[in-house]
């Protein structure tokens, strides 16, 4: 198995200051106990086919489209900014969705804490904070770190999904993955089920394309790798 290894030295997102409104927090207390995202992730709770985590999921339009396209899977959501997972909450309560969990917090350490092995069979990592000044390079979240991680909590045949408006993003995800044994990058067609909102429609608006990556930790190329190297 990979190892998980450098450890993040920082945060992969903005701290924001500021008041939560009366409406994020109103939504907030109503909403979270509905949608809560289990203690751990661990075996598929029954009836459900797939295990699927978004990380960083903003308003949450993909993942309550997501949800709403394949009622026998479980999506759960996670970002840090309260306003955004309370809009998301909003739209899954109003289009009666209800294979969706969310949870305000960092995907790092509910990575590292909650997921068993082997417990996701996918990652949706869309439109990820660029951090596109050199001295922030270290805080973008595809890390040696993360792909380590990603490599046990995904379940065999499992991927990651990245989208990205940023070609420094595209590349830096490119040059992670063929540093760390194991994992087959490749381009794919966007995903029908997404909906064109968020930062996917501020890039396109702003005329940026658009880059769809898809990221297979394969366990036995890593260890013929070892096998090679050793
Ligand atoms: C550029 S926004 C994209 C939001 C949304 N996916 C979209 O496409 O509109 C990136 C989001 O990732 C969140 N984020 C970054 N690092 C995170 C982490 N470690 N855990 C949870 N959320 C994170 C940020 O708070 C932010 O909301």
């Amino acid at each position: 198995m990979a190892q998980v290894t450098d450890q993040p030295p920082v945060r992969t997102f903005h701290a924001r200051r500021g008041r939560r409104s009366q409406l994020t927090t109103d939504r907030l207390e109503t909403l979270l106990p509905r949608y809560a995202v289990p203690p751990r992730l661990g075996a598929r709770p029954a009836g459900v086919e797939r295990v699927v985590l978004e990380i960083g999921c903003g308003h949450g339009a993909a993942a309550v489209a997501y949800a709403h396209a394949h009622p026998t899977h479980l999506l759960v959501a996670l970002d840090v900014h309260p306003p955004g997972v309370a809009r998301m909450l909003a739209a899954a309560a109003d289009a009666g969705v209800d294979n969706l969990a969310a949870e305000l917090g960092d995907a790092v350490e509910f990575l590292e804490q909650r997921v068993d092995a082997g417990a996701l069979d996918a990652v949706h990592l869309f439109f990820p904070d660029p951090w596109l000044k050199a001295r922030h390079h270290r805080r973008r979240f595809v890390s040696r770190h993360t792909l380590g991680l990603l490599a046990t909590r995904l379940a065999p045949g499992g991927e990651v999904l990245v989208a990205t408006d940023q070609l420094p993003y595209a590349a830096h995800v490119r040059e992670v993955a063929a540093g760390e044994p194991g994992w087959v990058c490749e381009e794919v067609a966007r995903p029908a089920w997404r909906p064109m909102a968020g930062f996917e429609a501020k890039g396109v608006a702003a005329g940026r394309a658009i880059t769809e990556l898809r990221l297979r930790y394969r366990a036995d190329v890593e260890r013929a790798t070892r096998i090679e190297l050793a």
